[in-house]
């Protein structure tokens, strides 16, 4: 894990939640906070809607960290339905999604917009939680990680040493998401390791180290502690199985256990 940072346990809630449940969900995890250990961040990644009134409870949480699900890449300007990173930063949000595939299928993102996106954020201080992963037919053709290295290159060029370690990796192969097929932890380790060798090369051993790379796609509290265990993970994302925040709090909790395991041993 790299030094000062905290295995990340992230939540989307997609197109889920009005106000109310909101901040019900809030007050949730804010009594159970002591059962974190204060070993995990977690990365609430809400509506538009919700950002900047959750945001505003979660200074009396320090375990939480506020999150967006999208944004776009210019400043500002006409741009009717879309919002700006300047705007997210404003709002609270330390850290946006970009390039989910759910974007990627309904609404056009490509790599290279994703870059466009990611470099956004990092210039408003938001950390990018970049999605990359392959299809089930990719996958079954053997082309894993040649599309994961076409996605690194393409959505992470020109990137400094210091972006690529403001910078969430998140391996979502497409085919896990929201389907209840989670990757097995050898399918997801492999991915992650890929990943962190990527950084290796193209950045620096130390860069490697700093960048945090996590799992998601059908995270579920039956099969979170698993994929805990696979090789290089530094956090689960979580969609679905999170949007009860009694799950969520479980999810947590078994992370939060692993990794002050991880640390004691
Ligand atoms: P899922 O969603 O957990 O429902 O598969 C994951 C995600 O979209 O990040």
């Amino acid at each position: 894990m790299a030094a000062g940072k905290k295995f990340i346990v992230q939540s989307n809630w997609k197109m889920n939640k009005t106000f109310e449940e909101g901040l019900a969900y809030i007050s949730a995890i804010r009594s159970a906070e002591p059962r974190f250990l204060g070993a995990v961040e977690l990365v609430l990644c809400v509506p538009f809607t919700l950002l900047k009134v959750l945001a505003g409870e979660a200074p009396g949480i320090p375990c939480i960290s506020m999150g967006a699900q999208n944004v776009h890449w210019e400043e500002k300007g006409a741009f009717t339905g879309e919002i700006s990173a300047a705007m997210l930063s404003d709002a609270g949000a330390r850290y946006c999604v970009v390039g989910h595939s759910e974007r990627r299928e309904y609404f056009a993102d490509t790599d290279e917009r994703v870059q466009w996106k990611a470099k956004a954020c990092l210039k408003h201080g938001i950390t990018p939680i970049v999605c990359i992963g392959e299809s089930f037919q990719e996958r079954k053709r053997g082309q894993t990680l040649a599309k994961l290295e076409y996605q690194f290159l393409t959505c992470f060029e020109g990137f400094t040493s210091q972006a690529m370690e403001n910078t969430v990796i998140e391996y979502e192969p497409i085919w896990a998401i929201g389907s209840g097929h989670v990757a097995t932890p050898q399918q997801a380790g492999e991915a992650h390791h890929f990943i962190r060798e990527m950084i290796k090369k193209y950045y620096s051993e130390a860069t490697a180290l700093q960048t945090r790379i996590i799992y998601g796609g059908s995270v579920k509290v039956k099969n979170v502690l698993e994929m805990t265990q696979a090789r290089d993970t530094d956090g689960v994302g979580v969609g679905s199985d999170s949007w009860d925040v009694q799950n969520f709090i479980k999810i947590s909790e078994t992370c939060a256990q692993r990794v002050s395991k991880r640390k004691a041993s």
